[in-house]
């Protein structure tokens, strides 16, 4: 039996618990940030909002403080959304962490000063330098795998065998785990997947649609060279696994079949998306400082459209 702890009680960090559960682990989640999710946890039945079920009785509850972080545990999972690796950062930080890190959260950050694009385990271990940190990607919808649907993912780590023992610790039947060494390629293409099925999801036919996730691919292929990754790991789970789950359904591809319809982002958001968190939106917000000035407009000639379409306030041109 391990001792698990789960930063994060939203629907991803929820939904993880439950192979950890499974496997007879001692599982521990903690919320940082939002009173919806601790009301959610804390409450006697469980219930999650987000994911609609009761959580196991099992999983156990932990008030966030600093405290958390003198005990040891034999894996700390990162769960939080992109706008809460700052806060981590600065937290695993101040604590000199030494239990094994595994990060869920999917994006990238552009670093203004030396003009960087980083994923998030680089921005991570650039202030916290000797973190045990492993990723975890693919394709994953939180809702089915809190209902034990058969869910395969990707865990990276340089070292392939902190990945696989981490992999042995938290699969099971219905969570089965992939291995990769390419850290870098892994997180870029979780990251642009969100872009790329905003694009897909603009098509409003199948075939208009069949024929940008070909085109997709081949930008990703291009971008996650471009950014050190390989370019193979695009065939992975993190990268067409996770594209296929997230253009099939999802918040960046229904913004983007509104743009495909003709709205404008603004319009869009504000008419049909207003409370909805856009991944991609946010991605495209950080990252196109860089791709604007670095890439060559006619090598991701979809990638500059969205931004475009983003940025400027313009219909999508595909
Ligand atoms: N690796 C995978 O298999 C996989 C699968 C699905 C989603 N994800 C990723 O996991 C992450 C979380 O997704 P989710 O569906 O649980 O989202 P969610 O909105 O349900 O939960 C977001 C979590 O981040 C926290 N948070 C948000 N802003 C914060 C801030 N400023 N400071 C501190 N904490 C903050 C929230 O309180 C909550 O715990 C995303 O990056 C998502 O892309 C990973």
């Amino acid at each position: 039996m391990k001792k698990i702890l789960i930063i994060g009680g939203g629907a991803m960090g929820s939904a993880f618990a439950i192979p950890c559960i499974d496997n007879n682990h001692k599982v521990f989640i903690t919320e940082p940030y939002s009173q919806r999710f601790i009301k959610n946890l804390s409450s006697k039945n469980k219930f999650h909002s987000a994911l609609k079920i009761n959580l196991p009785k099992r999983l156990k509850f932990k008030k966030y403080s600093n405290e958390l972080f003198y005990e040891k545990y034999d894996l700390i999972v990162i769960a939080l959304s992109l706008t809460g690796i700052d806060f981590i950062t600065k937290e695993l930080k101040k604590f000199k962490v030494k239990s094994p890190i595994l990060l869920l959260t999917k994006g990238l950050k552009y670093e203004k000063q030396n003009k960087k694009i980083l994923t998030i385990s680089q921005t991570l271990l650039k202030s916290v330098p000797r973190l045990n940190l492993s990723v975890l990607k693919g394709p994953c919808l939180a809702k089915e795998l809190a209902r034990k649907c058969q869910t395969s993912v990707i865990i990276a780590n340089k070292n392939i065998k902190i990945a696989k023992l981490l992999g042995k610790m938290i699969s099971t039947k219905y969570y089965l785990i992939e291995y990769s060494k390419d850290v870098v390629g892994v997180e870029i293409c979780s990251a642009i997947k969100n872009i790329y099925s905003m694009i897909i999801g603009s098509g409003l036919s199948l075939n208009k649609s069949s024929s940008l996730f070909q085109k997709s691919l081949l930008e990703m292929k291009y971008i996650t060279k471009r950014l050190n990754g390989k370019e193979d790991t695009v065939l992975s789970l993190s990268g067409i696994g996770d594209l296929y789950v997230s253009a099939a359904g999802g918040r960046n591809s229904k913004m983007g079949n509104y743009l495909g319809q003709g709205f404008t982002f603004q319009r869009a958001k504000k008419k049909f998306m207003a409370n909805d968190t856009v991944e991609g939106e946010q991605l495209v917000r950080e990252i196109a400082p860089f791709i604007l000035k670095k890439f060559n407009s006619k090598k991701i000639p979809l990638m500059f459209q969205v931004i475009r379409s983003i940025l400027k306030n313009k219909k999508l041109l595909i």
